[in-house]
């Protein structure tokens, strides 16, 4: 093993852990209901719901994100791979032309996503070139049927 932290490949190795894909959304006062692609998403606690993502402090979304008091983690099918790529571009993060739901908190959430977690936010931890936001659950819902989308080794990827 390198003791050397090479960050080129550091990254690749972090990819060789296949994740789920999801789009988090949020709406703070005063600002355009927005939404970023991630994979960091986690589970962390059922007693009491807590789930975890992580936010990088350069993102034009940081403000947002940081002064929201609720996001909502939209988990994503297959079939979203544009959706993905479009919530993933500097500039592009607003919600505008996406078939929304409005959750009981006033936040939007993507209406074809495989399941939804309403949080309400519960702590933010500074953690290097990052944020970690921890929510806790105040609503979710799943579909029964669909496939989600993957990411592995830097690239989309399904299941089967
Ligand atoms: C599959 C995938 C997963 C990503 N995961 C994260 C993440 O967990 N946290 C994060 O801050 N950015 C993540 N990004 C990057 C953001 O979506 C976005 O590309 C980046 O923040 C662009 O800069 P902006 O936020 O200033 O627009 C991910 C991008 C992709 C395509």
């Amino acid at each position: 093993m390198d003791e050397v932290i090479d960050t080129r490949r550091l990254r690749n190795a972090l990819g060789c852990f296949a994740t789920g894909v999801a789009i988090v959304t949020t709406k703070s006062a005063g600002q355009a209901p927005m939404g970023l692609t991630i994979n960091s998403f986690s589970s962390v606690s059922l007693e009491p719901p807590l789930v975890l993502w992580c936010l990088d402090k350069s993102s034009e979304t940081l403000p947002a994100f940081t002064a929201a008091s609720h996001f909502v983690i939209n988990i994503l099918r297959e079939e979203h791979q544009a959706l993905s790529n479009r919530f993933s571009q500097r500039g592009h993060h607003r919600l505008d032309d996406v078939d929304v739901l409005i959750g009981t908190h006033g936040i939007p959430a993507l209406r074809e996503a495989l399941a939804h977690f309403e949080c309400a936010i519960e702590a933010q931890h500074d953690a290097g070139d990052h944020v970690i936001l921890v929510g806790r659950v105040v609503a979710f819902d799943y579909a029964e049927e669909g496939a989600p989308l993957l990411y592995y080794r830097g690239k989309y990827a399904e299941v089967g």
